[in-house]
């Protein structure tokens, strides 16, 4: 399948020539379920054209030669070519990293007992509420160029460590400045509620209030600016209930937000029959979904966004069940869940070996889950996330001869380069 002769060919065009594998992840521009997460569509002999921002063409070498005699050859020189990965859950804007707090963990202290004491969430929203634009900025900057370094060209950002007015619409526009400045495609979601910051916690009515700010004064701000695509809530016992999560997603949606939520990350908490309660985009985390979430996210269709880093992190033995996802039907995606306290990762091949080799997911099906899927948990799936005609020109070149070497040689960084909207991303 190609575009017509006529629109493609001539200057301002790329050939990415000798790839030995192309994966092209081709298929329905939606989120893909159960045994269409088994093919990733690996290709030899092939070529890719791209014009302008999009791909045209994806078909054999010597006929894309012949059409495009003009373009601009990418030699690949024998490696990998894929689709750049789409990271669809990341916290990418914090000032101070939290090493103490690992520590703390390995010597007993609990995750939740950590926040309950002013530190964890917590901590980062003190930090970060001394810092200014500009410097927030260059730190974010610096750390999702990293993130590009490892192959990720679509990236999405979350606020949550302002949790006050100001402060959050300082964190969104940090997001939108890096959404103009980097040559990755930045995609905004207003984490308000990602905890109830201590000044409302600590007294008597102080949580309901901190809830109607939300809703009342925090959102429309948000909404006004157009700052934000989504709305995520971290919906977890000793965060936000179930009916805190509602009200809150619920007006979010009214202004227009799609919707997210960070589900059932460590313990059941209704969190993913919500989620599909509300035709919520995506439910994030899930190590502790139950059957009735499982079968919630089927029947809604939303995406189930698996980040294994985290529970690594944290030292915890359990995983989201990906296989029971997978076969009750529900679109899975992986991302780093990149943040200062659960995930200090920017090594999204990472996720795809834990992928394998802890959610035992097969290389296949984590790919797709960390391109295809992942746009589908941005709403994007119907132009990013493949090598297919008319779709953004987002690409990834590998040290690697076959798709399955991503996440065999873990830990390692083996992108060379990427190309987002056409242009060169990392190099
Ligand atoms: O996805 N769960 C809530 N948010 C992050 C952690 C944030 C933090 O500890 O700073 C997460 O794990
Ligand atoms: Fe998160």
């Amino acid at each position: 399948m190609s575009w017509p002769e006529s629109e493609t060919d001539g200057s301002g065009a790329l050939l990415f020539v000798n790839a030995a594998q192309v994966v092209t992840c081709a298929g329905p521009g939606r989120a893909r379920t159960g045994a269409e997460l088994r093919d990733a569509v690996v290709r030899n002999g092939v070529a890719v054209a791209v014009q302008g921002e999009a791909v045209v063409a994806v078909d054999a070498q010597d006929l894309l030669e012949r059409r495009f005699p003009e373009a601009e050859r990418v030699d690949c020189d024998g490696r990998l070519l894929t689709p750049g990965l789409v990271d669809s859950h990341t916290h990418a804007v914090f000032g101070r990293p939290r090493w103490d707090e690992q520590e703390q963990r390995a010597l007993g202290a609990d995750y939740m007992e950590i926040a309950r004491r002013g530190g964890g969430i917590h901590a980062s929203v003190r930090d970060l509420r001394e810092r200014g634009e500009d410097e927030l900025t260059a730190l974010a900057a610096a750390r999702l160029s990293r993130l590009a370094s490892y192959g990720v060209t679509t990236v999405e950002v979350k606020s949550g460590y302002g949790l006050s007015i100001d402060s959050e619409l300082r964190t969104l526009r940090v997001i939108a400045r890096l959404a103009r400045e980097l040559p990755m495609r930045v995609v905004p979601t207003w984490l308000g509620a990602h905890e109830i910051p201590l000044e409302h916690r600590e007294r008597a009515g102080g949580r309901e209030e901190y809830v109607e700010l939300l809703v009342n004064e925090m959102l429309p701000a948000v909404a006004a600016e157009r700052l934000a695509r989504f709305a995520d809530v971290f919906c977890e016992r000793g965060v936000y209930t179930p009916e805190e999560s509602r009200r809150v997603l619920g007006a979010a949606r009214e202004a227009g937000l799609l919707l997210k939520l960070h589900a059932d990350e460590l313990s059941p908490s209704g969190g993913a029959e919500l989620a599909g309660e509300l035709g919520a985009t995506s439910a994030d985390h899930l190590a502790g979904v139950s059957d009735a979430g499982i079968a919630a996210l089927a029947r809604a269709g939303t995406v189930a966004t698996l980040l294994p880093g985290t529970m690594l992190f944290l030292g915890k033995t359990a995983q989201a069940p990906a296989r029971r996802l997978v076969d009750a039907g529900v679109p899975v995606a992986l991302a780093t869940d990149f943040n200062p306290g659960t995930s200090p990762t920017v090594n999204f091949p990472l996720i795809l070996t834990l992928g394998v080799s802890q959610l035992r997911l097969s290389a296949a099906e984590a790919f797709i889950a960390a391109t295809v899927n992942g746009a589908a948990a941005l709403a994007l799936a119907d132009r990013v996330g493949q090598l297919a005609p008319g779709y953004s020109a987002d690409l990834a070149l590998w040290d690697a001869e076959d798709l399955r070497e991503l996440p065999y040689w873990y830990g390692d960084r083996r992108c060379l380069r990427t190309w987002t909207r056409g242009k060169t991303c990392y190099r």
